[in-house]
């Protein structure tokens, strides 16, 4: 199955069809032996998959059709299912509505941000299908976009005043970051960590958002929302990362989205980074990577090189060390199936880069 069709669990009209639990333990990495806890993880998947929906119908035809391209795409909805793990340290009984609208609510703002993202990057492939942009074009992509803020909003309106703020205040840092990259770093940074900047605001924040909602909303003591709060800041990091590798170490058809999109839009990751403060840069790669290459032909030959790059295992390097930061932060939780299962994130994400 391609990497963009990937799901967390199957469900149908809201319902988890036969095989779920299977298709969650194969999906992002989770290794879950609690047959409670994934039962549990699968309903709440599969009221969030529900709610998705219902959330994305519009009376305009255009909006609708638009609004559910993705949805309907796929992803790997990791942010709700982190949301809905973090949800299992709370204590309160019968606030379980509260997680799954908060875990749809965070995949909202995340499709959201897809959506503006793949007209920024001009991308032509999400989710293992043509972005809304290509298919469409430009306005309907930004236009569903903010449809898809709205509704996020809307719901995390039901969830009280101090988690409306939290969303509206990640909101704020995710574009933030999002600017950082467009603009590159100010005259005398450090490049690299600009880069860390820019993927903790842009990625981190609402990873670590979604962790501290599940927390919040089931009740969980104010210690494990911060843990999970940092743990989702730092796996977040990780997570765009790893995201960064892939997209010069992977076919195309298993990524589900267009490949080299960085090069073409002159955006610098860490590989490259990495590559390029090296004492003896591969001077091919310096020359490609001075601007945005628009030729088929030298994207393909930057990708070749990159993937041989010290600066490609260097990033690797970096990838394991925030995995590893990510454990820590763990210890603050108690020991449980949620708190393994929140550790074998970490260890999935530097194995989905080889
Ligand atoms: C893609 O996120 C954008 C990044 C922050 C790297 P995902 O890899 O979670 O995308 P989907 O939701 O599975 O499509
Ligand atoms: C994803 O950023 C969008 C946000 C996190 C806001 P990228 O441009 O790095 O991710 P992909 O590779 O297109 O999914
Ligand atoms: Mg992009
Ligand atoms: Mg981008």
């Amino acid at each position: 199955m391609p990497r963009g069709r990937e799901r967390a669990v199957s469900v149908r009209d809201g319902a988890t069809e036969n095989g779920a639990l299977e298709d969650l333990r194969a999906s992002v990495g989770l290794q879950i032996d609690d047959e409670a806890l994934l039962t549990d993880l699968a309903r709440g998947l599969g009221a969030v998959e529900q709610l998705l929906r219902d959330v994305v119908r519009s009376d305009v035809a255009a909006v609708n059709e638009a609004a559910r391209h993705l949805v309907e795409a796929g992803g790997k909805r990791f942010r709700p299912l982190f949301t809905l793990l973090a949800g299992q340290f709370g204590t309160e009984t019968g606030s379980r509505d509260g997680v799954i609208t908060a875990a749809a609510a965070v995949e909202l703002v995340h499709l959201a941000t897809l959506y503006h993202d793949d007209v920024m990057d001009e991308a032509t492939m999400r989710r293992g299908a043509e972005s809304v942009n290509a298919r469409w074009d430009n306005t309907v992509a930004i236009l569903t976009g903010d449809f898809l803020f709205a509704h996020a909003s809307r719901l995390v309106a039901d969830l009280g005043t101090d988690a409306a703020r939290i969303i509206a205040e990640t909101f704020g840092e995710l574009v933030t970051g999002q600017m950082r990259e467009t603009v590159g770093p100010a005259e005398g940074e450090d490049p690299i960590e600009h880069y860390l900047t820019v993927i903790g605001q842009k990625t981190g924040s609402l990873i670590a958002t979604s962790g501290r909602f599940g927390g919040m909303l089931s009740g969980a003591p104010d210690e494990y929302v911060e843990a999970l709060r940092r743990f989702g800041d730092i796996i977040g990091t990780a997570f765009q990362i790893s995201d960064d590798i892939i997209d010069i170490d992977s076919p195309s058809a298993e990524l589900g989205k267009s490949q080299g999109t960085d090069l073409r839009e002159g955006v610098k990751t860490l590989p490259m980074l990495y590559e390029l403060s090296e004492d003896k840069p591969n001077a091919r790669l310096s020359e490609l990577l001075s601007g945005p290459i628009s030729d088929d032909a030298e994207v393909a030959e930057a990708l070749a090189l990159l993937r041989s790059s010290r600066g490609l295992e260097r990033a690797r390097t970096t990838l394991s060390g925030y995995a590893q930061r990510a454990r820590t932060e763990l210890a603050a939780l108690p020991p449980s199936p949620a708190r393994d299962a929140c550790e074998s994130v970490a260890d999935y994400l530097v194995a989905r880069t080889h």
